[in-house]
């Protein structure tokens, strides 16, 4: 790997032990991927959360956040202090929710350790935005911009939707690239890697959430981790459409990048989201498609007594808020079924001025933040049977956590918060 002078002298230690270990871990790193060279990063969304599980069980000390950002950041044995970050770094989603900690079997300890974490990290720089998506609550890149976030989801927006460019990073690439504003240049950073290499004619025109979420969960089965380019009368998506799609897509298989033409930032036409190249295979999604997944991703569940229904995943933006609202309001949900619904706290902050969260809470439902089920593991005691909106949801909580999960529409999922009662159908 190629190294700048300066690249040099900070594996060296000239700037410090912390940034000596981040340029070996990227070198490593780089070594690896078969990158030639570091380049030069704007933005990076990683964790440096202390309460994930994985990282609480392996301390002796759990607010020793030199050890952990030193450990799990850096890669490395020894302790080093910690750094100010030197380009724009937020927090992705985290272990705990400290407004709901006891609901989600949380101690007051942990909570209080995760405030500390934030204030220890906070004054390093790190951003708490404490959400999968980012992009909803100001952190929007533009298009050309290299970045180096961690979170399928939220990478495969910042790909496709917005046209900045980034790999899935790990906790480690990202700490390090935080405080070195380096990452190595490979895969999605690079102009022709971004190119699709196959195509999915779209004759199911998705319509609804359901449907984009099916539509991604089709395409990633389809094209795995390759790039996908929808073709066909594709109505005019909005964002939160985008976002389900693209979870979806990367759950399902490991979908970076994708290309809508007139709809994500780099492709106008079928041609240039080709780079003028045929696609080496092409599938047909239609009718007999979209139910095979649909039956595929329900395929695990078969108990229809609901006694959890988890919303927002991603995160929800505040419209998907207001609508749940809209669908609870002057409503009661079941005694037998919690309901968790999961947005930024940046957008919970505003649904409680909107009044949102007053009308989910009067229906009995909770509004969550900073976590999901999928990351803490945590779900209502008891609980047996989950309904979710979410393809990605729905696709990962049956390994997570043992229970059957079904996967339908918000309308399908509040009418199961409603009866305790599972009754989606496509
Ligand atoms: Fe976000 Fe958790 Fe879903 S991290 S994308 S809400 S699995």
């Amino acid at each position: 790997m190629r190294l700048s002078d300066r690249e040099k002298a900070m594996l060296d230690g000239a700037e410090g032990p912390a940034r000596q270990r981040a340029m070996d871990l990227l070198v490593r790193y780089g070594t690896a991927l078969g990158a030639e060279r570091l380049i030069p990063v704007t933005n990076v969304a990683g964790t440096w959360s202390s309460t994930t599980p994985w990282v609480q069980a392996d301390l002796d000390a759990p607010d020793d956040f030199d050890t952990i950002f030193s450990r799990f950041n850096l890669d490395s044995d020894d302790t080093v202090e910690t750094p100010q970050a030197v380009v724009s770094t937020c927090q992705l989603i985290h272990g705990i929710d400290t407004r709901n900690h006891a609901l989600q079997g949380f101690s007051r300890e942990k909570a209080e350790l995760q405030r500390k974490s934030e204030e220890f990290f906070g004054r390093r720089g790190v951003q708490w935005a404490s959400t999968c998506t980012p992009y909803q609550v100001g952190n929007v890149p533009v298009k050309g911009e290299h970045l180096a976030w961690m979170e399928s989801s939220a990478v495969v927006y910042a790909n496709a939707v917005l046209g900045a460019r980034t790999n899935v990073e790990g906790r480690e690439s990202t700490g390090a690239a935080s405080i070195t504003g380096l990452i190595p240049d490979f895969s999605l950073h690079i102009t022709e890697n971004r190119l699709a290499t196959h195509r999915v004619r779209v004759e199911a025109a998705p319509e609804t959430m359901m449907d984009w979420g099916l539509l991604g969960y089709a395409a990633g089965e389809m094209v795995v981790d390759d790039i996908p380019l929808l073709s066909g009368a594709i109505p005019q998506p909005r964002p939160m459409h985008l976002k389900h799609f693209g979870a979806a897509a990367a759950s399902s298989g490991g979908v970076e990048m994708y290309h809508i033409p007139g709809v994500t930032a780099e492709a106008s036409s079928e041609e240039e989201a080709l780079g003028g190249r045929a696609p080496r295979e092409e599938f047909v999604y239609d009718e007999a498609a979209r139910r095979r997944a649909f039956e595929h991703i329900n395929a695990q569940a078969s108990n229809r007594s609901v006694d959890f229904v988890m919303l927002g995943c991603p995160h929800n933006s505040i419209e998907q808020m207001w609508q749940i609202a809209a669908l609870l309001d002057g409503r009661r949900i079941s005694s037998n079924v919690a309901l968790w619904v999961h947005t930024p706290r940046q957008i919970r902050a505003l649904c409680d001025d909107c009044g949102y969260t007053a009308v989910i809470e009067r229906a009995g439902g909770h509004v969550m933040s900073d976590s999901c089920p999928a990351i803490n593991r945590a779900t209502p005691p008891g609980t047996e049977v989950i309904a979710t909106d979410s393809c990605k949801q729905a696709h990962y909580l049956p390994a997570i956590t043992g229970k059957e999960t079904w996967f339908g529409s918000l309308e399908h999922c509040i009418d199961a918060a409603m009866t305790g009662r599972w009754s989606g159908e496509l």
